[in-house]
């Protein structure tokens, strides 16, 4: 018997809990929000759809915490998404507050789980539920490298007008306006794509890729993405609970990996059943290195104000 909760039913949480119980990722699917009725009525319809896709997991919709005990892995959603003009900074006093609440209910109801944090600003996010939970850090970790790279991939393919299917990307740092796209190691099917673009086509396909979130808040108006964070979140859960050991850019804790330490920010990790089971340190040149700690510096910075407020 598997479980695994989705905290937050906005649109990035009830996509999530649509993929899970889809791709059958765990038997028991949780969706627990603040708002009564909202994850009950989620679950509800994706129950009912289960008789026409034929998937077995089920989805249980809730507003008490109770429900998530002996959750094996969790999906935390929870929080206010960005609206056009903010930046994920700003949400860094409101978003703490539930992360320390949902923190809560994690430690006492689940404590041999598994965590992957969605919620803005990402690496801050993180670092706060990981310090709340006093888990093992590897246990704890963030969603934002495969869905910067999903992005990034997505842009090259549109730009030399192949498929998304071979391109492979890796996009460090931090899931903010430093994250630190890396084109060296981005492939088509193996191929470079430094050696298949021209720098000026490689330097915009980053500048995209840093700007591809607000790109849709803005073209939303209301909300931010969810469909590719959803994906991403979810194909994390899985190399987890399928024990996969895919390598994917996470927000994961650094031990001094890339001249790093106590700070969570993406990079590339081996995702098992136990977690992020391995950082992977690439080689950096002297540009890339600045960059990643640039990004390392931003989140610092979000950390410090976390700790004024007396929040962390
Ligand atoms: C994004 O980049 C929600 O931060 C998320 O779309």
């Amino acid at each position: 018997m598997t479980r695994v909760t989705v905290v937050g039913a906005g649109f990035v949480g009830m996509t999530c809990a649509q993929r899970l119980a889809e791709q059958e990722v765990a038997n028991e699917v949780v969706l627990i929000d603040i708002i009564e009725g909202r994850p009950q009525g989620i679950a509800l319809d994706l129950n009912q759809a289960a008789a026409v896709e034929g998937y077995q997991s089920v989805v249980i919709g809730t507003n008490d915490p109770k429900d998530t005990y002996g959750s094996d892995l969790f999906i935390v959603t929870a929080g206010m998404p960005r609206k056009p003009g903010m930046d994920r900074s700003d949400l860094v006093e409101i978003n703490a507050k539930i992360i320390n609440a949902v923190a809560e209910y994690i430690k006492q109801g689940s404590p041999e789980s598994r965590v992957i944090v969605v919620s803005n600003p990402l690496d801050t996010m993180v670092y706060l539920m990981a310090e709340k939970l006093g888990f093992d850090k590897c246990r704890v970790m963030g969603m934002a490298g495969v869905l910067d790279s999903a992005r990034m991939a997505f842009f090259i393919s549109e730009n030399h007008g192949g498929g998304v299917k071979d391109t492979r990307c890796m996009v460090l740092g931090g899931h903010g306006d430093s994250m630190v796209p890396m084109p060296q190691f981005s492939t088509i099917n193996g191929v470079s794509v430094t050696a298949m673009f021209a720098q000026s086509d490689i330097d915009a396909i980053n500048q995209r890729t840093k700007g591809g979130g607000a790109e849709i808040v803005n073209l939303l108006k209301t909300g931010s993405a969810y469909y590719a964070p959803s994906a991403a979140a979810v194909a994390m859960a899985k190399s987890i609970m399928r024990d996969e050991k895919r390598l994917l850019p996470a927000a994961a804790h650094l031990t001094g990996q890339y001249g790093l330490e106590d700070i969570y920010i993406g990079a590339p990790v081996v995702l098992g059943k136990n977690g992020v089971e391995r950082v992977v340190e690439l080689e950096l040149d002297d540009e890339g290195r600045a960059k990643l700690h640039a990004s390392a510096e931003a989140i610092r910075q979000d950390v410090a104000t976390l700790a004024e407020k007396g929040l962390v």
